[in-house]
């Protein structure tokens, strides 16, 4: 199993867009709080691991998205286990076939990569610029305006939270919780990261 400071350094060699880093952070932290909600708290820093790398490859590859992770995992000798999870997000929506997502971690990461995107943005259009105070029913709005972040695709939003058998809002609500959980240590990090 690699580390964490490994999987930053690795995230850092493909990675030069601040965009793409902070995505990464973003679904590292909630992919952190959904592993304790969830009860594999024992595994905490693997779901985190998979989230910081999901999209490894898609600033340099985006024609390969998934397919060239794998291959630069599998010539580093990464756990086999992290290699699936993180091309199990793109199952049904990169060009080459992925694996379907059948764990939970899996579940959760395809359900929450676009719906972070999409409340990320959401909480840029508050006072605050902050999820802290983002209440469920301003997100459903979000959520239901078509124009608004188009890129964030409602029905792999859907998708994730059939996938786990939750109610929409549910996966929604916590989404939200999830990106409070790490919010002001992103805001650190690319501070950090900017300087
Ligand atoms: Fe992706
Ligand atoms: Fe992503």
């Amino acid at each position: 199993m690699i580390t964490r400071d490994y999987a930053w350094n690795l995230l850092n060699e493909y990675n030069k867009e601040p965009f793409h880093i902070q995505h990464a952070l973003t679904v590292e932290g909630s992919m952190k709080y959904f592993s304790k909600k969830l009860g594999y708290e024992y595994e905490s820093e693997f779901w985190s691991i998979v989230g910081l790398l999901h999209d490894l490859d898609y600033e340099m590859h985006p024609d390969q998205h998934c397919s060239k992770s794998q291959e630069i995992l599998n010539s580093l000798g990464v756990n086999k286990r992290l290699i699936r999870a993180v091309a199990s997000h793109g199952y049904g929506l990169c060009l080459n076939e992925q694996p379907k997502p059948e764990h939970n971690m899996e579940k959760i990461l395809f359900a929450i990569d676009e719906l972070t995107g999409l409340i990320g943005a959401a909480s840029k259009m508050r006072p605050s610029k902050s999820v802290m105070d983002m209440e469920l029913s301003s997100l459903k709005k979000k959520f239901k305006d078509k124009k608004f972040a188009k890129g964030c695709s409602r029905d792999v939003i859907k998708q994730g939270a059939e996938m786990l058998g939750w109610e929409l809002d549910k996966l929604l609500k916590e989404t939200i919780l999830a990106m409070r959980s790490c919010e002001s240590y992103i805001i650190n990090e690319m501070k950090i990261y900017n300087n």
